[in-house]
């Protein structure tokens, strides 16, 4: 940034492109700011008339070109890219690349995959361009607002970025909900994972509501209250309001809950397919992500669905529910909670080692306190869980943490029992939980697994007793023999 506008050709200190809702809020929470004098461009121009007609007291110097927008930039140049994922954002990062110069600043603020950001980058840096790939959290109202910002990129973009981004983020607890993640595509995998960790957190909620329902037997309206009180104990989140916002909601065609008129098939963009897709190839189980991945998957097979029930018997069986119960649906909740985040996190330590980044777990959680969509205070637990240890196994064996599962853990046990008993799926649940009783196992049938595939291919195992690879002939004698590990 410099004062003086005459040297570098522009008053703006920062640029938006892409003004459809997210942008126009990001521009407008940006200009809200002190300090910020930001540049706006659309291609369809009645986009920045409008933007303008309704805002243009907040200051923006409006473009009707792409060199416009440009030259209204002071330099280092810093325009943050607001357009739909995919290819559009090849297109607008050239016309950019184009125009600008050396150590220019171009932001990918959209939902990119991180496999993009990362070879955008290393493009741009060979043209001497700085690329920041920023996940952005919080919907419409946190572009506004406040959102939480996630920004990968060089340590170099990051110095002219941060008191701007620092100027529009959320606050929780005084700070900034934004921090350098790490290099290049960093900042859009963290976000990739927490929106895969929003797809475990709201499948979790969403069976929490439906054995309620239909294995408790309570109607809607008492479930708002019940969500109510929730949200004023350890799960409270933005998730957990809105919860109970949706419930509250009636009908107004015919006066029923409006989710009795929802059709019940739920959809996705695609970042949780990309967080479980990669958790594969990185081999991190994040079954809790996956479930929630496969239960939209499946809600979404309406034909398939009705086949199945054609044949079988309807669901729910009736069952007994023992005293208490709706306190085990929501310590089975939170338990469940603790594993889709200690399973989110794992990514996430997976993914540095991977892509070479230098990542801060507990910064991470910290930025997500505010603004993002899995805000929560749940994530004060997480910050200090990483503070106390910052290589931290596994977030379940934090003593907070390990504590609250062995507390809530019969409760977790008897509602997964009652849910398979009944035949309301909980695929969330009961996932989180043999994820927890695998970890906790001592011996696995893993080392069955391992008899099996040396049976039929011969890919050997090791021994609990002693060191070295080992195969059985078993077509042969099945005598053991030492050698070496199997590569096919
Ligand atoms: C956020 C959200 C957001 C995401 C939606 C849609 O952090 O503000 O994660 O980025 O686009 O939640 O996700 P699905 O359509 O895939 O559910």
């Amino acid at each position: 940034m410099t004062d003086n506008p005459s040297e570098t050709g522009g008053v703006a200190n920062i640029g938006v492109i892409g003004l459809a809702v997210m942008g126009s809020n990001l521009a407008r929470n940006l200009a809200s700011r002190e300090g910020n004098t930001v540049a706006v461009y659309n291609r369809t121009q009645a986009r920045t008339q409008e933007l303008i007609a309704e805002h243009g007291d907040l200051g923006f110097v409006a473009a009707e070109s792409i060199d416009e927008f440009v030259s209204s930039l002071s330099t280092p140049r810093t325009a943050i890219i607001m357009v739909q994922a995919g290819k559009g954002t090849d297109a607008v990062i050239e016309q950019l690349a184009e125009r600008f110069e050396a150590g220019d600043i171009i932001v990918d603020g959209g939902n990119a995959n991180f496999h993009d950001t990362i070879r955008r980058e290393r493009d741009l840096r060979e043209r001497g361009l700085n690329f920041v790939g920023a996940g952005i959290s919080g919907g419409e109202e946190g572009a506004l607002r406040g959102p939480s910002i996630m920004p990968g990129g060089s340590a170099e973009a990051w110095a002219t970025l941060e008191p701007i981004l620092r100027s529009i983020a959320a606050v929780a607890e005084g700070e900034p909900c934004v921090t350098h993640i790490g290099t290049d595509g960093a900042g859009h995998f963290v976000k990739m994972v927490h929106n895969g960790i929003e797809y475990a957190d709201m499948q979790l909620i969403a069976e929490a509501y439906d054995l309620l329902r239909r294995v408790g037997g309570h109607r809607v309206e008492d479930l708002v209250e019940l969500f109510r009180s929730w949200n004023e104990g350890d799960l409270q989140s933005y998730l957990i309001e809105i919860t109970a916002e949706v419930l509250a909601q009636r009908d107004a065609d015919t006066g029923r809950p409006l989710v009795d008129v929802i059709l019940d098939e739920a959809g996705s963009k695609g970042t949780g397919v990309w967080t479980v897709q990669n958790a594969l190839g990185l081999g991190v189980p994040v079954s809790g992500i996956g479930e929630a991945v496969f239960a939209r998957a499946v809600s979404s097979k309406p034909t398939q669905r009705a086949a199945v029930q054609r044949v079988l018997r309807r669901r729910p069986d009736p069952v007994e529910t023992p005293e208490g119960f709706e306190d085990d649906v929501r310590a089975a909740l939170y338990a469940s909670k603790v594993v889709a985040y200690a399973q989110g996190f794992d990514l996430i330590v997976a993914g540095a080692r991977e892509y070479g980044w230098d990542v801060d777990l507990g910064a991470i959680a910290r930025i997500w306190r505010a603004g993002c969509i899995i805000r929560a205070q749940f994530l004060n637990r997480i910050v200090d869980a990483y503070q106390n240890d910052p290589e931290l196994e596994s977030l379940l064996v934090d003593p907070y943490f390990a504590d609250a599962v062995a507390h809530g853990e019969a409760a977790w046990r008897r509602i997964v029992a009652l849910a398979a008993a009944s035949g309301v799926p909980a695929p969330g649940f009961s996932s989180a939980l043999s994820y927890f009783d695998s970890l906790a196992s001592e011996r696995l049938p893993a080392a069955l697994i391992q008899g099996q595939r040396d049976f039929f291919g011969a890919h050997t195992y090791r021994r609990t007793d002693k060191e070295g690879t080992f195969h059985t002939r078993w077509a042969q004698d099945r005598r053991e023999v030492e050698t070496e590990p199997s590569t096919h």
